[in-house]
């Protein structure tokens, strides 16, 4: 599969960051296997506990709008300054995303650029995964 374009939406998405804490922007876009793709950014809040990372926002969006099968989820994770960089989900991003996706298929890719970026499946990122069929 070519990345370019969900990379694109990433670094877009990247720009609706409300991120004033930190100063770090963060962008993700979701492809879900209907082929929609769901945007996230990141959303700091004033308490600092609330709030939530891009890729979760953009599994929310996706989730509420009737999706539950996911392919590939890209990430544009730079500071402020907007240095590229390659910010790689946190770990209870991770476990959202093997509440829905198979492990050995979903894709994460994270991006400093459309030709710059690197890709692992979920499962490299959190082995031995806690999921749905954990509970079974
Ligand atoms: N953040 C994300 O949105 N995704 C990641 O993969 C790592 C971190 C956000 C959380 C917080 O708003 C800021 O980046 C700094 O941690």
């Amino acid at each position: 599969m070519n990345y370019t374009y969900l990379i694109e939406e990433a670094i877009a998405a990247r720009e609706y960051s409300y991120s004033p804490y930190s100063g770090f922007m963060v962008g993700a876009v979701l492809l879900a296997k209907s082929g929609r793709v769901y945007r996230g950014c990141n959303i700091e809040n004033a308490s600092y506990s609330p709030s939530i990372c891009a890729e979760r926002t953009a599994f929310a969006a996706a989730v509420a709008a009737g999706e539950r099968e996911f392919t590939v989820i890209a990430v544009a994770g730079w500071a402020r300054d907007g240095t590229p960089g390659y910010a790689f989900p946190c770990g209870v991003c991770r476990q959202v995303m093997t509440e829905f996706c198979d492990p050995d298929t979903f894709i994460v890719i994270t991006a400093a650029g459309t030709d710059s970026f690197k890709q692992r499946t979920l499962r490299e990122l959190l082995p031995e995964g806690f999921g749905p069929d954990s509970l079974a």
